[in-house]
């Protein structure tokens, strides 16, 4: 059998531990399987973009970030859909895919598998929003980045009394920010889920400040002030009617100081948080994704995915990754909450 890798959308720190632990289950274990790789996702698969994966290809990688197979955000259904991917397929003896992405990927998986596609999937994404899994890994790994940077913006913060806003990545969902801020021990965490008034925030700035504090502010890159809506964005103004030029935390820091008093400096970590090697913790449930979605592979569970319950891997079916994403319950922000005054 002839099972194809590929990596789609965003990068996440352990997508290299996914493809050595699926090649070195599938080639050890069993002797008529055979692996190539195909390049930069969904596109090398309608280029035909597709070259051996064996042993030496997958050696010492799985401490590797990025994804030794690139990857890109190319929709197949753009590109000659399920006729094409056929054609590729079948002229390449591809018996059945391996697609390691977040929901667009297990999407477009979704309908090419309804179309008699043999695929697989491997859950991915960095903010840990996937809802059909306990956890993805890469959210380990952007946590562990966010928090030593909080825990460095505090020493400086420190040294010149200034309220330190760290911007964090999170379009949807407040999962790194949560983490992250708890972990750092933040005066206060905005996240995506629930929207802040200036008042509030500067009430958790304020309060930190009397206690002799150098505040802390961790801010998801989707979080939105109580007064912003979609039209703000649309407007290219930020929440204050202001030509917007950063992100979220650059258009807090001004307004806080401003408000408070305090001078306020705001930090982007942006793709920092993605890159480079992965924790123990990522590597790990990396691997057992990989080598568990063989076995999905050998059981012809085709349009099912690998998934994380508790500490078991289990199978799920695609949808239950679509359509809806896995917020920040209120429960696990009010408990975080009690830490901000
Ligand atoms: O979905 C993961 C994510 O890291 C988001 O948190 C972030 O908004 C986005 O990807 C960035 O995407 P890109 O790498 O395309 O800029």
């Amino acid at each position: 059998m002839k099972i194809g890798i590929l990596t789609s959308g965003g990068d996440c720190p352990g997508l290299n531990a996914v493809i050595r632990g699926a090649v070195l289950k599938g080639i050890t274990q069993h002797d008529d399987i055979e692996f190539v790789g195909i390049k930069d996702g969904w596109k090398g698969l309608v280029e035909a973009d597709i070259h051996p994966l064996g042993r030496p290809q997958v050696m010492g990688i799985s401490k590797q970030g990025g994804t030794i197979l690139g990857t890109s955000r190319t929709n197949p259904f753009e590109y000659g859909g399920v006729p094409r991917v056929k054609e590729v397929m079948s002229d390449q003896g591809i018996d059945a895919i391996v697609a390691i992405g977040g929901e667009g990927t297990l999407a477009a998986a979704k309908r090419l598998t309804d179309e008699g596609i043999q695929i697989v999937g491997v859950p991915k994404t960095v903010d840990n929003d996937l809802s059909a899994t306990d956890y993805t890994f890469g959210f380990d790994t952007a946590v562990e980045i966010a928090t030593e940077a909080m825990d460095r913006l505090r020493t400086t913060g420190d040294s010149h009394g200034r309220c330190m806003v760290a911007e964090v990545m999170g379009r949807h969902v407040g999962w790194i920010a949560l983490h992250s801020g708890m972990a750092a021990g933040a005066h206060a965490i905005l996240i995506p889920e629930r929207k802040t008034s200036m008042d509030e925030i500067c009430g958790w700035v304020d309060s930190a400040r009397s206690r002799g504090r150098a505040p802390l502010i961790v801010v998801a890159e989707g979080f939105k002030l109580d007064v912003m809506d979609d039209a703000h964005s649309e407007r290219g103004l930020d929440a204050f009617g202001r030509p917007r030029l950063g992100g979220i935390g650059d258009m807090l820091a001004p307004e806080i100081e401003e408000r408070t008093g305090i001078e306020t400096r705001a930090t982007t970590l942006g793709h920092i948080q993605r890159g480079g090697t992965p924790t123990a913790y990522d590597r790990v449930l990396a691997t057992r994704y990989g080598m568990a979605v063989i076995d999905v592979v050998l059981e012809e569970q085709w349009g099912k995915m690998v998934a994380l319950r508790g500490t078991q891997i289990v199978t799920v079916p695609f949808e239950d990754a679509l359509g809806r994403l896995k917020t920040v319950p209120q429960s696990r922000y009010d408990e975080a909450a009690i830490l901000f005054g």
